[in-house]
């Protein structure tokens, strides 16, 4: 059996990891990996977005299955572009990737699927935006671009004038085409967590929740990154949450892209909060979380290929998702001016004799003559594991002291409000 995952991040590399671990024993490939993941995979020279050289080498190299990491290629079509060509491919359609590629899109089907989520309206251009502005008072409100624009197309407006400002920067081309039409929303109240599901789009197999820090400085402070740590389980949310989530959020959406004609397979991520009136959804993407992936595989018991090939032939029923009873943290280390800017070619010392219940996965890294070196934003993931939070945290910290490079960064908070809730 042969498995080719597509993307060069920590998230990928946490698949190729796990991937690699199945009893099917699979001859892993990787495009366009990274020097973490050549150590388990097969490097091959492709960007993620080309689609075409993708499905030929998939096609040339009789690939049996293609995990698709980041969004950009499944909102591009590489699933159909697989599909045609007979190949399989665990990851949505074109037409199902909307749900991640257009805010106004998830916002209507949510609307129309009855999923509780914050009140919007969606606006095609300026001068409506900025009257709707003028019409209501209360504040902070929400501006998103509807397209993909990075995790950078979303403003918390606390003033009008700053809401404004965001509505004039979308329009005047910001983020491109991404910008020209914008979702303005209500201001929800509440902790935020990740929960994904494999479905098939009849079936669902639920992760355990996982929650992330987007900001780049201790404390929730400074602008958003790809997300700097992530830790699982979450102490916080009580179990009567977790299956309002599945069965309120994420269930009702599922059966609504298949009432649409575009049935969701692969795997389906809900961004939530929750607030005093309950869970509601924030957002839908259409793979893996970074770095919440790197949290939640580690601690899988179930075969994730065998699961990944049953999705992609239809037969999840009767299956779960086993765990192991550990907790996970990851703490994301950056490199000197991220998320503005990123420096590289720096030399990373400290990455050999990594103790058990710790893992390294590489984001941003390159290898010269058997060393690694910064090449990347976000450069290393750390990974702590063990029975209790305080544990798997620990473990990180000191894998995190241990490995240096010049102008590291990186957040000092991860996962230190679940120790306090922590029963131990
Ligand atoms: P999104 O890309 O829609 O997940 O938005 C990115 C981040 O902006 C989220 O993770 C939240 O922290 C914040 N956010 C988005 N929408 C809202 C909302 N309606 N209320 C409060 N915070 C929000
Ligand atoms: N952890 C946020 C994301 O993957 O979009």
């Amino acid at each position: 059996m042969k498995v080719l995952v597509v993307g060069g991040g920590g998230r990928e590399h946490a698949l190729v990891e796990t991937l690699a671990a199945s009893p099917l024993e699979p001859e892993m490939h990787a495009a366009p990996g990274n020097p973490g993941i050549g150590r388990i995979a097969q490097i091959v020279d492709i960007p993620s977005d080309d689609l075409i050289s993708l499905r030929d080498y998939a096609k040339e190299n009789e690939i049996d299955l293609t995990v698709v990491g980041p969004e950009d290629p499944l909102i591009g079509g590489i699933a159909e572009a697989f599909w045609e060509a007979d190949l399989k491919v665990f990851g949505p359609s074109r037409a199902a990737a909307r749900i991640e590629g257009s805010k106004v899109f998830a916002k209507e089907l949510m609307k129309h699927a009855g999923v509780p989520t914050a009140s919007f309206e969606a606006f095609d251009g300026e001068p409506a935006a900025l009257a709707y502005l003028r019409r209501i008072g209360d504040y902070p409100v929400v501006v998103k671009a509807d397209g993909a624009a990075g995790g950078k197309g979303v403003t918390v407006a606390r003033s009008r004038e700053e809401a404004e400002n965001a509505v004039r920067a979308s329009f005047g081309g910001k983020f491109g085409a991404a910008g020209e039409r914008i979702v303005i929303e209500e201001h929800l109240e509440g902790r935020e967590a990740s929960v994904f599901v494999i479905t098939d789009g009849h079936e669902m197999l639920p992760f355990l929740p996982a929650q992330d820090y987007k900001r780049i400085f201790d404390g929730d402070e400074g602008p958003n990154t790809g997300g700097m740590g992530s830790y699982s389980p979450l102490m916080w949310m009580e179990p009567a949450t977790y299956a309002a989530i599945l069965e309120d959020i994420i269930r009702p959406t599922i059966h609504q892209m298949s009432l649409i004609g575009a049935p969701y397979s692969g795997l389906l991520y809900a961004g939530v909060i929750v607030t005093g009136d309950g869970p509601k959804a924030l957002e839908f993407n259409c793979r893996f979380g970074d770095p919440e992936t790197q949290v939640l595989l580690p601690r899988m018991g179930s075969d994730l290929l065998e699961l990944m090939i049953a999705s992609e032939v239809g037969d999840l029923a009767g299956r779960e998702i086993t765990w192991s009873a550990d907790k996970a943290v990851c703490v994301v280390l950056a490199s000197e001016g991220y998320p503005d800017s990123s420096s590289s070619g720096d030399e990373i010392s400290g990455l050999e004799n990594i103790p058990t219940g710790v893992y390294i996965y590489h984001a941003g890294t390159e290898e010269r003559d058997g060393k690694f070196y910064t090449a990347g934003g976000r450069v290393l993931n750390v990974v702590g594991t063990g029975p209790t939070i305080i544990e798997a945290r620990a473990r990180a910290y000191a894998a995190v002291e241990q490995i240096h490079f010049e102008g590291m960064l990186y957040r000092t908070d991860i996962a230190l409000e679940a120790i306090e809730l922590e029963d131990i």
